[in-house]
């Protein structure tokens, strides 16, 4: 949302700039679009600490803009999910304010409060995600609160009904104008454990070490993945179903396990899968990480398939940078859209971009403050055109630098050059839509050539080398989509690049 499009040169995307870049989505052959929050909210982790789920905070517009959004999305066929952030709220909402002020108040038991432990110190050992303890004192009271990302963002009280009743209203709210599903925010996490258990440490941990070497320090027994949560799932979805709207769980478990133990039930429509971030350009890492998910989710069509997001390095940056970068980018996107499941694609992905360069003075995510790697490289501004402000905002400074994007990067130049990602996308897009059997249930993995990874799906045959040295195909048939941008037939000779991806509909013997 920050980084689509600014209407209003403050530097800051909003939804009128949205609305006005839907072209280029529909264009793409996108049907569906996930925007990232936009209530009213202190911003201190960007719009994830809303102070009030039934608005629109002034830097992003208005609910006008928000319901002009809404029409123009749908006029152009593309369905609007929004981002609904239940696991905590804003330390500004008056929900937890009234709390604070008041510990008699119903709003008390919104949040999650201990007296501290019998040292003084955290009721128990949980790490927030931003490292750091999950715990703050609060001094009025002399009782601490959970929070699984920032101080500023208390968690809510899951076990207390009157949260859900509020967050059944804000459903509503949303659905009654238009929207046609939520992607929702920290999804596995919202249930505690009863007894705010300790989780199982294996090691030491510094509390200021990287965010992420913390919590991989402990088994994460009771503070996400805990089963309450699906049944919270399966009331909203007897709301959604009413819309016909979609629930799009951020599932952000790295086990395939827990991710199949979330998608259980008749709750979440779907869920994230994102262990994918953290694999190596590597054949056996590749094929490891699509089946194991594919082998513990049922029935092989629940998965929302991502490599990149607002949350960390884009695929790009993450399999080399630079053209290789890039080409192995869209070979393992080549792959997520061939299999069962919804794949999904964030802002510029479909323009090739890396990371965009932030320097130390023009960094702006509260997470990237000490030893962590912060999230703003993934999350500077779209180029749209090439020019100063690169069509994204007219202002002179914008939140986060444009962060070295070149002309070849822009949408613009690249709708005008066949060769160029957004059209190597957009044909990959098309093939899944050409192609139900894409679409379907069902993959059978083939054991080729050393390096290649390759499945079927009916006759249609998907291959990506990961590998070091250009391989014989193997497959005879027509070429339907490949990376490198080839047409015509394929022999079994044919030989397949380091980092390409083909997909090849074969010929019957
Ligand atoms: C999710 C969001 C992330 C946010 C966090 C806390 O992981 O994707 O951007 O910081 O939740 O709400």
């Amino acid at each position: 949302m920050r980084s689509f499009a600014d209407s209003d040169a403050d530097g800051v995307g909003d939804l009128a700039g949205v609305a006005g870049r839907l072209d280029h989505l529909r264009d793409l052959g996108v049907d569906l679009l996930w925007i990232t929050p936009f209530y009213p909210s202190p911003m201190v982790d960007f719009g994830y600490d809303v102070s009030d789920y039934c608005d629109v905070d002034p830097l992003f517009g208005s609910l006008r803009d928000f319901d002009r959004l809404v029409a123009e999305a749908h006029a152009r066929g593309l369905r609007m999910v929004i981002d609904i952030v239940p696991n905590h709220c804003s330390d500004q909402h008056r929900w937890f304010r009234e709390a604070v002020a008041d510990p008699d108040s119903s709003y008390r038991d919104y949040f999650i409060w201990r007296p501290p432990a019998a040292d003084g110190g955290p009721p128990n050992n949980w790490r927030s995600n931003f490292g750091g303890p999950a715990w703050t004192l609060e001094p009025l009271s002399g009782e601490y609160y959970l929070h699984l990302f920032l101080p500023e963002q208390p968690d809510l009280n899951w076990r207390n009904p009157a949260v859900e009743a509020e967050f059944i209203e804000i459903l509503e709210f949303w659905l009654a104008r238009g929207v046609d599903g939520f992607r929702i925010d920290v999804a596995h996490a919202l249930v505690k454990d009863l007894e705010l258990r300790d989780n199982v440490q294996h090691r030491d941990v510094a509390l200021d070490a990287p965010r992420r070497e913390q919590w991989a320090a402990f088994d994460h027994l009771y503070d996400v993945g805990q089963v309450g949560t699906l049944d919270i799932y399966e009331r909203w979805r007897s709301v959604a179903e009413g819309h016909d709207a979609v629930l799009i769980g951020e599932t952000y478990v790295l086990e395939a396990s827990l991710l199949a133990r979330m998608l259980r039930g008749d709750g979440l429509h779907l869920g994230f899968w994102f262990k994918p971030m953290f694999i190596d350009w590597e054949p056996e890492q590749i094929r490891g990480v699509l089946s194991n998910a594919l082998d513990e989710v049922d029935p092989n069509s629940m998965i929302s398939w991502v490599s990149s997001s607002h949350d960390d390095p884009r695929a790009a940056t993450r399999f080399g940078g630079g053209d290789l970068g890039r080409e192995r980018a869209l070979a393992f996107s080549t792959l997520l859209f061939c299999l069962p499941g919804l794949p999904f694609l964030y802002q510029g992905e479909e323009l090739g971009l890396v990371d965009g360069i932030v320097t130390e003075d023009e960094k702006a995510d509260p997470v990237g403050a000490g030893v962590s790697l912060g999230r703003d490289g993934c999350r500077t501004p779209m180029p749209w055109e090439p020019g100063p402000g690169f069509g994204f905002s007219d202002a002179v400074r914008t939140w986060l630098p444009h962060g070295g994007r070149r002309d070849e990067d822009t949408a613009r130049a690249q709708r005008a050059d066949p060769q160029s990602w957004f059209h190597r996308f957009r044909a990959l897009i098309a093939l899944r839509k050409t192609h139900p059997e894409l679409r379907g249930p069902g993959v059978e993995w083939f054991e080729s050539a050393e390096g290649l990874v390759s499945f079927r799906r009916g006759e249609i045959f998907v291959t990506a080398n990961a590998g070091e040295q250009r391989i014989p195909l193997g497959v005879e048939g027509d070429v339907l989509f490949s990376t490198t941008g080839r047409t015509g037939t394929t022999a079994e000779s044919s030989f397949i690049e380091p980092g390409e991806a083909i997909v090849v509909l074969e010929k019957s013997p």
